[in-house]
């Protein structure tokens, strides 16, 4: 079997690629590690820039985005028992849209079926071969068969696990990493939200965040810390902790009911450079991870990706140079987004190593959020997107 472009993992980056190469007419095939419906039950992020949307609709994925997808035109950030808008679309002109992962995902896979074009499940044992020469390939273990797959360039979309990241000799990539001392507990529940738009939470408990899938769907998360299970959280004691939180107009109207996906999720910021390693190149949370605050996950490998495919069909167009250049441009970005989300991070989050001076300074940050239009401005723009 041969290919032009082999993708590893079938996430939103290995699909979104895949989808773009197709309709550049650029043959390729994608490896993945898990089955499709276990790929589909993953519950992820959901807050997409106008930039990803764009990028979706030049796909020709959009449609169902467009018809169910929320578009929201700010969000409140909540301290000191207040709430306080921030009007993204007033300062900056753009929106978001809340359209779930899990969706987006599905839209991709219906869209690569309708293609014919070839995507491998349950591929186990992958193993890349020879991407420090120009006759890379892949092999991996499928009913019980070894596998191989020729190709021309490897694409490492496989997550913070994959194989791509951990195959390239340490000596040739750097990796920055900051790990945080709490994660996220999450709750999907078939009830209304809270609030129209998303509500980001600073409190003395910890912080919280209201989102949601639906009209009828609601995500909330509050932070735990790291030691805990999601045993020891049952349905009565989320809801109490996230009510806890919340300012008090919003807890009145909190509707509760049985969460039907409950998860705790670790806080990490992480960047591996360089992305290209001769004929391998990274793309999405293979390459990097932001803690989720500022709904920045999703949107990166989105970005990569526009850029990784730009890149291939400049090289099958006879103009090499682009592929050089596709690490710096994904990662002048990245960069970006990594810093964005881990002030939101350091700003919303309960650090009890901080002390009460930590937290003043964050009060004190909060209220000049409240009231600079030049901060809001900050804020919105990082949040809506930084031009590709
Ligand atoms: N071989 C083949 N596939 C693999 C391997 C492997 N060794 N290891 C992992 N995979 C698959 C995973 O099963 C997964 O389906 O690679 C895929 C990677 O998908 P994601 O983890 O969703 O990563 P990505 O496509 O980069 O999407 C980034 O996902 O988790 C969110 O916050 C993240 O929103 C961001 C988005
Ligand atoms: C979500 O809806 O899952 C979500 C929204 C915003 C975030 C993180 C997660 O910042």
């Amino acid at each position: 079997m041969r290919t032009q472009v082999a993708i590893i993992g079938a996430g939103p980056a290995g699909l979104l690629l895949g989808q773009l190469l197709h309709l550049a007419g650029i043959d390729n095939v994608i490896l993945e590690a898990r089955s499709r419906e276990y790929v589909l039950g993953r519950i992820r992020a959901g807050v997409l820039e106008s930039g990803a949307v764009e990028l979706l609709e030049r796909a020709g994925v959009a449609e169902r985005l467009h018809a169910e997808g929320l578009v929201h035109e700010g969000f409140d950030l909540a301290f000191g028992g207040g709430r306080h808008r921030i009007d993204l679309a007033g300062l900056t002109g753009k929106r978001v849209t809340v359209y779930g992962q899990t969706e987006i995902t599905k839209d991709l896979m219906d869209a690569r079926a309708a293609a014919g074009a070839k995507t491998v499940y349950e591929a186990r044992d992958v193993e890349l071969h020879d991407f420090d020469s120009s006759n890379p390939g892949i092999s991996w273990t499928q009913e019980g068969g070894r596998k191989a797959l020729g190709c021309d360039f490897i694409a490492g979309c496989d997550g913070f696990h994959g194989v791509s990241r951990a195959s390239v000799p340490p000596g040739a990539i750097k990796l920055y990493e900051r790990v945080y001392s709490f994660g996220w507990l999450g709750v999907l529940s078939d009830t209304p939200p809270v609030s129209e738009e998303l509500i980001y939470v600073s409190h003395e408990r910890g912080f919280a965040l209201c989102s949601m899938r639906s009209r009828t769907r609601s995500r909330y998360y509050v932070q735990c810390t790291l030691s805990e299970q999601v045993d020891e959280w049952p349905d009565e004691r989320f809801w109490k902790e996230l009510r806890a939180r919340l300012p008090e107009d919003a807890a009145r109207q909190l509707v509760t009911g049985p969460s039907i996906e409950k998860s705790i999720a670790p806080l990490r910021s992480f960047v591996a450079e360089p992305l290209r390693f001769g004929r391998l190149l990274l793309a999405g949370d293979a390459a990097h991870i932001v803690p989720p605050t500022g709904a920045k996950g999703l949107n990166l490998a989105a970005s990569d990706v526009h850029y990784l495919a730009e890149a291939f069909i400049a090289f099958y167009n006879k103009n090499p140079g682009e592929l050089e250049r596709y690490s710096s441009r994904a990662l002048a970005r990245v960069w970006k987004a990594e810093r964005f989300s881990w002030s939101m991070t350091k700003l919303l989050h309960k650090f009890p190593e901080e002390g009460d001076f930590g937290r003043r300074m964050q009060l004190a940050e909060l209220e000049y959020l409240a009231t600079s239009r030049a901060a809001q401005t900050a804020l919105a723009e990082n949040y809506v997107g930084l031009p590709l």
